[in-house]
């Protein structure tokens, strides 16, 4: 891969140019004149398929579900059906009881409208003591157990890291790998830690037919949100992997914010989607692309060249959009 510099060039700085210019406003109004509010595109041809991310969802509030009932309408509107819907983490904030994977999750995402695989890793909510469940390890184990034991199910958590190819193996056009950056006292072993770190580097040095490989972690590893800003430990963590293999995309959520990054010395692009009904997080300014605080999801459209991503609010307003080609060329289309 050539650097982010050559590969992005005039389109990238042109890209923050026009991302900065619409995040001011956000800031200044915090608001959209609705007037000038864009509908999120839901006409893609019939080519490629489509999925849609949401992180830090699991609050079972008003928010939660405000989300949730704009991904089902938003699913129906586009012309083909879903592949998947990626969960990034923090999926049941607080005390998980048993019933939650029914109120939380089977009732809250449409089953009509949403009817595909919710592919999900672990936030550090997931997991707690340290947070708020008071339940620990057993937390993450209950959403384990429940993918394996309701197979029919859309909840799917094979592991707490894992890879997959949608649409599907034999004709891949996305390899996704999910990871768990728990490694906080409490969650992840050093055991666990350790046999990830292994099961990365040989999944990084696998064949995959898949033209775009994408890596998901619940952790931003950069990210205008006021509170955190960038981790260090985050990149210190698989920043190299990144920077090292040909992955064109780096999702993650915990930062309640929806943002869109291009950063210097990285090929790959950074989206965080952290607002799927937990409180928003105030954010800063960015010299690197667009940072919000507003409740909403993400919608890719996948083909072999490029892939489309939307960031979309409750309201299906599409608030920003960026496309992205097989050779690294990324370019805003808000
Ligand atoms: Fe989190």
């Amino acid at each position: 891969m050539k650097s982010s510099q050559n590969n992005i060039g005039l389109t990238r700085r042109e890209a923050i140019k026009r991302t900065v210019v619409f995040s001011s406003g956000l800031f200044l109004a915090d608001w959209l004149n609705p007037l000038q509010a864009k509908p999120a595109v839901t006409e893609f041809g019939d080519k490629g398929i489509h999925l849609l991310a949401m992180g830090d969802f699991g609050s079972g509030n008003a928010n939660q579900t405000a989300v949730a009932n704009q991904m089902a309408a938003f699913a129906k509107k586009l012309n083909t059906p879903l592949t998947a819907v990626l969960a990034l983490g923090d999926n049941f904030y607080k005390k998980l009881e048993a019933d939650r994977f029914d109120r939380h999750f089977e009732q809250m995402y449409s089953k009509e409208d949403l009817n595909c695989p919710f592919y999900a890793c672990l936030g550090n909510h997931d997991y707690g003591p340290k947070y708020d469940s008071g339940q620990g390890r057993p937390k993450a184990q209950m959403q384990l157990d429940y993918a394996k034991n309701n197979p029919s199910s859309r909840w799917k958590m094979p592991a707490k890291w894992y890879a997959i190819e949608l649409p599907n193996a034999e004709n891949p056009l996305v390899k996704i790998i999910f990871l768990d950056g728990n490694m906080v006292e409490g969650a992840l072993t050093p055991q666990e830690k350790l046999e990830q770190k292994r099961w990365l580097e040989a999944e990084l040095k696998k064949e995959t037919r898949a033209p775009w490989r994408w890596m998901i972690s619940h952790f931003p590893m950069y990210s205008e949100c006021k509170a955190r800003g960038d981790s260090a430990r985050v990149a210190q963590l698989w920043g190299s992997h990144l920077q090292a293999n040909p992955i064109s995309l780096y999702l993650s959520g915990h930062d309640h914010t929806l943002q869109h990054l291009e950063v210097e010395g990285y090929h790959n692009s950074f989206v965080v989607c952290g607002t799927g009904g937990g409180s928003l997080y105030e954010v800063k300014p960015s010299t690197r692309g667009y940072a919000a605080k507003i409740y909403g999801f993400n919608h890719f459209h996948i083909t072999p060249e490029r892939f489309e991503v939307q960031l979309v609010d409750t309201k299906g307003t599409r608030l920003h959009a960026f496309r992205r080609t097989l050779a690294g060329k990324v370019e805003v289309t808000t």
